[in-house]
């Protein structure tokens, strides 16, 4: 249950009750009404408080992915409640216009709370954007995008398999706003989608099916400084991307179709397809429709596309103190367990991370470290006493069925996969990163090493405006800017493929 306060230039209250529900007994049909948490609306200034009561059998806790808030109000795991408890948030939202969602972040149970409706869509305006003629109502819709799968009496299903986990949950139905088979009735005239990767593991590779270019607007909780077209946008798990699409020349009774379109190479040693998780065959990389868009009616004179939206600081190497020696973000990957700078986070771990001075913009540099598959130490890395109410709180031990093989939901269909995957080929996956904290920017693909897969991906990226969450493919390097500024304390950083994340793939910086 989250119930909210906001408090703020405007002088509004806004509470929203929504009950999170985890159990067997969810089924496709009732996933409309109670599948996704309520949408929260926030502006820039607002002071807010979120109340939240863990109405489940086991630990949660709840991150607001996106937004820029202090170290006690950011979800880190270390702060999750059992249950019966509740948890009170307090921040001001820093941030600017954008699409953000939160999400459970309960270490080792992130992945399957986030699978069963823990998750819902932030939205924040300003006074930048309420300059802009931008579609606000009802030409404003959401786009959560999500993979699910379904068994016996169409209860939800999750796999367990440690093989599974280390190539990431790919379901075969695709839920968008919760619902399966989603259409959308549109008038002719321009509308903001704000598309939201909320799936544990699945990349999507947006395309219009009548081969009209996306245009974009916005990226991780931002609009961009001007729009951007591409013929598709590749969005991982984690990453949003506003999309301007003008219906206006379109006639009533036509249709348009949003697909992700065919790629490959997340996965090279599955022969560039993936197997992923996978439950009755819905490839990492797959064609296949995500929604459907009919025109009802006609509508007079649509707004028209601005040249310019916000204003925007590009950040360069000027800025950083750190341009010779980057901060490392080294993936890897070792037989069942993917690694951040050679490392594994564990709950006991909690006070390992790495070390910025607050205020700082830093360089940092994620790559596949092909060296470190397993030891290596971190230079940065120190252990000091900062708030930790994990002492003294007796920690429940997750579900584990990894070491049984077995997997719970009743399924025993179509797992595919295999011990193979442990390979070499495994080792090259791709994997979005993403950083808590302040936005960044990238600075640049550094992409020598790249398969030739690359060229199905490589047109879809929008580096141009603020990120937060960035896919780093195969062979593939990515410089980015982060400013650490406003807040001290343990920010996580960490691979957003969950099913990685609750394998140990995170890691933390403190600002100090
Ligand atoms: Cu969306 Cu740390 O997560
Ligand atoms: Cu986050
Ligand atoms: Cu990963």
């Amino acid at each position: 249950q989250i119930r909210i306060l906001a408090t703020g230039p405007a002088t509004q209250v806004q509470t929203y009750s929504a009950k999170l529900i985890k159990g067997p007994r969810q089924t496709l049909q009732q996933l409309p009404d109670n599948f996704l948490g309520p949408v929260l609306n926030f502006q820039q200034g607002q002071k807010v408080r979120v109340f939240f009561k863990n109405n489940l059998n086991e630990p949660s806790i709840i991150h607001w992915h996106g937004l820029h808030v202090p170290q006690r109000s950011d979800g880190h795991p270390m702060y999750s409640i059992e249950s019966g408890e509740q948890f009170v948030y307090e921040f001001e939202v820093m941030n600017r216009a954008g699409t953000s969602f939160y999400h459970s972040h309960s270490h080792n149970l992130t992945a399957e709370q986030v699978y069963r409706g823990l998750a819902g869509l932030i939205v924040v305006t300003d006074s930048d954007e309420r300059k802009l003629d931008l579609p606000s109502g009802e030409f404003d819709v959401p786009l959560v995008i999500q993979d699910r799968s379904f068994g016996d009496n169409n209860q939800l299903q999750y796999v367990h398999m440690m093989h599974q986990r280390m190539a990431g949950f790919l379901g075969d139905r695709i839920l968008v706003n919760g619902k399966p088979d989603a259409e959308f009735k549109v008038k002719s005239a321009a509308y903001r989608f704000r598309a939201v990767n909320g799936s544990n593991s699945r990349i999507y590779k947006l395309g219009w099916d009548d081969g009209t270019p996306l245009t974009a607007i916005g990226t991780d909780a931002c609009l961009l400084p001007k729009p951007e077209t591409r013929p598709y946008i590749m969005l991982a798990p984690g990453e949003r991307v506003d999309l301007w699409l003008d219906f206006s020349g379109r006639a009533v009774g036509s249709k348009l179709v949003m697909y992700s379109l065919p790629f490959s190479g997340t996965q090279p040693g599955m022969s560039g397809r993936g197997m992923g998780m996978m439950h009755k065959g819905l490839p990492q990389g797959a064609k296949f429709a995500i929604a459907t868009f009919s025109v009802t009616e006609k509508v007079g004179d649509s707004i028209k596309l601005p040249e310019v939206l916000v204003p925007f600081q590009r950040l360069t190497l000027a800025d950083v103190d750190n341009a010779d020696k980057p901060l490392p973000i080294g993936i890897s990957m070792k037989p069942m367990r993917p690694l951040l700078n050679g490392k594994s986070f564990a709950m006991d771990k909690v006070l390992d991370f790495e070390r910025v001075a607050l205020g700082a913009v830093k360089k940092v540099r994620i790559f596949h470290d092909h060296e470190m598959p397993g030891g290596g130490g971190m230079k940065h890395t120190a252990k000091v006493e900062v708030e930790n109410p994990m002492r003294g709180m007796r920690m429940k031990k997750p579900m584990d069925h990894d070491e049984s093989g077995q997997e719970h939901g009743g399924g025993k269909k179509g797992m595919g996969g295999g011990m193979g995957m442990m390979g070499g080929g495994m080792l090259d996956m791709a994997h979005p990163i993403h950083l808590h904290g302040q936005q960044f920017q990238v600075l640049r693909r550094v992409t020598g090493m790249v398969k030739a897969d690359y060229a199905s991906v490589k047109d879809g990226y929008i580096d141009s405006g603020w990120k937060d969450t960035v896919l780093v493919m195969p062979g593939e390097e990515v410089e980015i800017i982060k400013p650490f500024q406003d807040y001290k304390g343990l920010f996580l950083y960490h691979c957003h493929n969950l099913e990685h994340e609750d394998l140990g793939m995170m890691r933390q910086f403190l600002v100090e």
